[in-house]
C-alpha cells in the first residue's frame, strides 16, 4: 500500500515524476503529493484526492527541479487531509520524506522530538521520520550517519525515500519490509516501490532487501546494509515486462482491458515449461503435509486449485486464509506451504510464509511480480508471466494462478488419470484461449445489457456445488469490490441451512450451473434452484449449451459454449468478472480504484 517513487537527473523531473505515481496509483489513492529540491529549498505541494484531480489543483508536474521523491497514499494513521498527506518535510523544512510502511513506536518518538521542541504539521506516524533525521543531521553533522541513526530508531515497516539540502545531489532510500526497488538508468537512477514507478523509462533494476539503503545520484547507486554500512553487491533484474500492457489500449477502464488481455494471459500460462510445474507439484505431493494459501482473490484462487487437486490428483490440501495461518497453521518440517500471489507483497502471505519457513517447513510460491519479496523469498516460485495488472481488483492474474494450479493439479494425476481423459483436458487447455476470445466477442455485449437490467439489485446470492463454490465465492467478491453492492458466496448446498430465510423477489441469486455431463453437481445445483424459485426469489444463471433443465427455470441467464468439465467453472470466473465489470460501469463506479481499497496491501 502506498506507492513512493524518487528520481534524480540532470533534467526537470516534474513531469516524470508525476507520471511514477500516476503509475503507482492502484498502490493507494486518497491523497498524494512530490516534493523537489531547487534553488536551495524543498518546494512540496500534496493534496487530497486521486492522482489527477491533485495534478489539477496543485500542478505537481510543474515543479520544478532534477531531484525529487513522490507519494500516493492509502491512509492508515491520521485521517485523509492535506497535512496528512505526503511527502512530510522535517520542521525546519530541510528534510522531506515519503513512507510506505507504519512506525509502530512513533507515539514515543514524535513525544521525545516534541519535548525536544520539534513541532508536528500532520497526524501521521511517518512524520517522525523527517523530524528524527533533521535532529540526527544536527548532532551528527553527516547526511549518511544521520539516516543510520534514525533507521536503527524505527520500529516497523517502511519503504522510504528522502531528499535533503544537505546534500542536494542525492536520494536515500531504505526498505524494511514494505518493497523498494532501485531503476538504473543511464545519467538518471530511479527508486519505487514497485517496477510501474519507472518502467517507461528503464527495464534494469536492483531489489532492495530488508535492512537495506540506498544512495543515489545521476551516476550511480550505493547499496549498504544499516546498521553495519556493509556494501552490499547486487544482481540486475532484468525486467521483461511489455510496456504496452501497462496501457489502456482505447478501454475505458483497466479492469475491462484485463478482462480482454485474458486469452493472451491463458497463452502465457501455457508457456510454462511442465519441468517447473512438475517439480512443484512433486514438492506438494511428496510433503507429509501441504497448505495452501492466498488472501481476498488469492484465497479462493488457492481453494480452486484444492478442489483441481482433489479431482485430479485424488490429494486433499488444505486452505486457509493467510492472515489466519498463524492462529491455525500446525506446520512442521517436512510440510510445504505454497502461497498464491499477484503482488508477491501481501503483508499476511508473506508473514504465513514467514512463519512457515520458521518452523522449518519448505514454501512455494505462484506470483505475478518479478522480484517481489515472496518471489524470492520461497524454495520454489512459478513466475505466472501475467504482466502489470493495474486494476486494483484482480482478474487475469487470478485466472492465471487458477490454470497454473490446473495443470499442477493435471501433472500431480499423472499416469493416474486415464490416458484418453488427460488428453482431452490437455486440448481443452490448448483451446481455451481461443474459446475464452470468443466468449468476450460475443458474450459482452449480452453479459452488459444482463448486468443494465439487473444494476438496481442491492443483495445477490452467488451460489455454486464443487469448484463452482470457490468461483461463486470469487466473484461475490468481485461484485463486491467494484460495485459496492451486497453479494454473498456460498456453497449451494450451504443456502438451506440458514440464509434461505432471506430470499424473496427483491433478493437475486446467480447461480453457476455446471454442464449437465456434470451429473451430481449439476443436480444438486438444481435443488438449490428451485429452494430459491419456490420461495419467490429471482434466479439468474451461468449454464452450459444443451442444458435443457437449467434455462426454463432462470429468469435470466447466460449461455456458455462448450469446455472440458474442469475449466467449465473457471470460464464462468471470467463471465462473472465481466458482469461484475457492467453492473459497476452502470452505477458509474470508480472501476479501477474502488473506494477504501488498494492493491497490494502490505499492512497486516
Ligand atoms: C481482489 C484482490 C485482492 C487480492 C489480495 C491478495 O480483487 O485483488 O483480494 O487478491 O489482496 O493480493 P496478492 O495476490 O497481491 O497477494
Amino acid at each position: 500500500m502506498c506507492g513512493i517513487s524518487g528520481i534524480v537527473d540532470s533534467e526537470p523531473i516534474g513531469t516524470r515524476l508525476f507520471t511514477s505515481i500516476r503509475n503507482l496509483e492502484y498502490r493507494g489513492y486518497d491523497s498524494c503529493g512530490i516534493a523537489t529540491l531547487h534553488e536551495g529549498q524543498i518546494n512540496a505541494r500534496k493534496n487530497t484526492g486521486g492522482v489527477d484531480e491533485v495534478n489539477s489543483t496543485e500542478q505537481l508536474d510543474q515543479l520544478p527541479g532534477t531531484i525529487g521523491i513522490a507519494h500516493t497514499r492509502w491512509a492508515t494513521h491520521g485521517g485523509v487531509t492535506q497535512e496528512n498527506a505526503h511527502p512530510h518535510l522535517s520542521m525546519r523544512n530541510e528534510f522531506a520524506i515519503a513512507h510506505n510502511g507504519i512506525i509502530a513506536n512513533y507515539q514515543r518518538l514524535r513525544e521525545q522530538l516534541i519535548q525536544q521542541g520539534f513541532e508536528f504539521r500532520s497526524l501521521t506516524d511517518s512524520e517522525v521520520i523527517s523530524n528524527l533525521l533533521e535532529n540526527a543531521f544536527y548532532e551528527e553533522q553527516d547526511l549518511e550517519q544521520a539516516l543510520q541513526s534514525t533507521l536503527k530508531k524505527l520500529e516497523g515497516t517502511f519503504g522510504l525515500v528522502m531528499i535533503s539540502l544537505h546534500d542536494p545531489e542525492r536520494i536515500y532510500a531504505a526498505k524494511q519490509e514494505s518493497p523498494l526497488m532501485v531503476g538504473l538508468g543511464e545519467g538518471t537512477n530511479y527508486v519505487g516501490s514497485d517496477i510501474n514507478a519507472f518502467l517507461e523509462h528503464t527495464r534494469r533494476a536492483w531489489v532492495l532487501e530488508d535492512g537495506e539503503y540506498a544512495v543515489l545520484d545521476r551516476e550511480r547507486v550505493i547499496i549498504r546494509k544499516f546498521p553495519s554500512g556493509k556494501m552490499v553487491q547486487k544482481q540486475v533484474l532484468q525486467i521483461e515486462w511489455d510496456l504496452e500492457t501497462t496501457k489502456k489500449g482505447g478501454y475505458s477502464h483497466y479492469m475491462i482491458k484485463e478482462i480482454f488481455d485474458e486469452p493472451q494471459t491463458i497463452r502465457q500460462v501455457l508457456k510454462v515449461p511442465d519441468e517447473q510445474i512438475q517439480k512443484l507439484a512433486e514438492t506438494l505431493t511428496g510433503a507429509t503435509q501441504t497448505y495452501l494459501i492466498g488472501v481476498g482473490t488469492t484465497f479462493y484462487v488457492a481453494q480452486l486449485g484444492q478442489y483441481f487437486f482433489s479431482i485430479l490428483a485424488s490429494r486433499f490440501f488444505p486452505v486457509v486464509s493467510s492472515d489466519e495461518f498463524r492462529a491455525v497453521g500446525q506446520v512442521q518440517p517436512g510440510n510445504t506451504v505454497l502461497a498464491v500471489s499477484q503482488s508477491g507483497e501481501t503483508y499476511d502471505t508473506k508473514h504465513a510464509l514467514a512463519m512457515a519457513k520458521e518452523r522449518g517447513a519448505q514454501t512455494a510460491g505462484i506470483v505475478n511480480v518479478m522480484g517481489s519479496t515472496i518471489a524470492r523469498m520461497v524454495d520454489q516460485v512459478i513466475m505466472q508471466g501475467s504482466g502489470p495488472e493495474i486494476c486494483v481488483v484482480s482478474t487475469k492474474a487470478a485466472l492465471a494462478q487458477a490454470l497454473i494450479l490446473l495443470r499442477m493439479a493435471l501433472l500431480a494425476g499423472g499416469k493416474n488419470i486415464p490416458e484418453k481423459r488427460r488428453n482431452a483436458l490437455n486440448q481443452s487447455l490448448l483451446d481455451f484461449p481461443d474459446l475464452i476470445q470468443q466468449v468476450l466477442n460475443e458474450k459482452s455485449g449480452f453479459v452488459r445489457n444482463l448486468a443494465n437490467a439487473t444494476s438496481h439489485v442491492d443483495h445477490w446470492l452467488y451460489l455454486g456445488c464443487g469448484a463452482y463454490y470457490p468461483v461463486a465465492m470469487e466473484s461475490a467478491l468481485k461484485m463486491k469490490e467494484v460495485t459496492y453492492c451486497h453479494a454473498e458466496g456460498m456453497p449451494a448446498g450451504f443456502l438451506k441451512h440458514g440464509t434461505l430465510s432471506m430470499v424473496e423477489p427483491r433478493v437475486h441469486s446467480l447461480l453457476f450451473v455446471p454442464p449437465p455431463e456434470d451429473a451430481v453437481l449439476h443436480g444438486r445445483t438444481m435443488v438449490a434452484m428451485e429452494e430459491i424459485r419456490t420461495r419467490g426469489g429471482t434466479v439468474m444463471g451461468f449454464y452450459f449449451e444443451g442444458d435443457e433443465v437449467a434455462r426454463p427455470l432462470l429468469n435470466h441467464s447466460v449461455k456458455l459454449p462448450p469446455t472440458d468439465p474442469v475449466l467449465a467453472p473457471v470460464l464462468q470466473m471470467i463471465v462473472a468478472q465481466l458482469f461484475a465489470y457492467y453492473v459497476a460501469l452502470d452505477l458509474n463506479r470508480n472501476i479501477d480504484k474502488p473506494r477504501n481499497l488498494a492493491k497490494s496491501v502490505t499492512v497486516g
